[in-house]
């Protein structure tokens, strides 16, 4: 899908026939030999609208009804809706000779990735 050198520091939206995401890194706990890497649904918790990131505070806002999530896609304790949402879901990631792998689901009503 992407590869560590072009991902940069900033989330990198992406959209397959069954989901909208974003993947970036995670450099809590990053060592020079292994770079962390987190993979969410752009999918919000509350009503399902696309979440947007925003680079200037690094955090996922939602247009329809200021839903918020941190970078990790934990509900922001800033937002108005925080006992309406749920953290975005994670997504299963893999890098292999510096290319990063996703795993999507396979079909819109799949609950399970594969
Ligand atoms: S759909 Fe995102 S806050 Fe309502």
């Amino acid at each position: 899908m992407t590869t560590l050198a072009l991902l940069g520091n900033e989330a990198l939206r992406f959209t397959t026939d069954t989901i909208v995401g974003y993947v970036l890194r995670d450099d809590s706990g990053a060592t020079p030999e292994k770079v962390n890497i987190i993979a969410l649904s752009a999918a919000c918790t509350h009503m399902g609208c696309l979440v947007q990131w925003h680079s200037a505070d690094r955090t996922f806002h939602c247009p329809c009804h200021d839903g918020l999530f941190t970078e990790d896609g934990e509900v922001d304790k800033r937002s108005s809706l925080q006992p309406h949402l749920s953290p975005l879901p994670q997504l299963q990631t893999n890098v292999e000779e510096g290319r990063i792998y996703v795993r999507v689901p396979l079909s819109k009503d799949d609950s399970s990735f594969c």
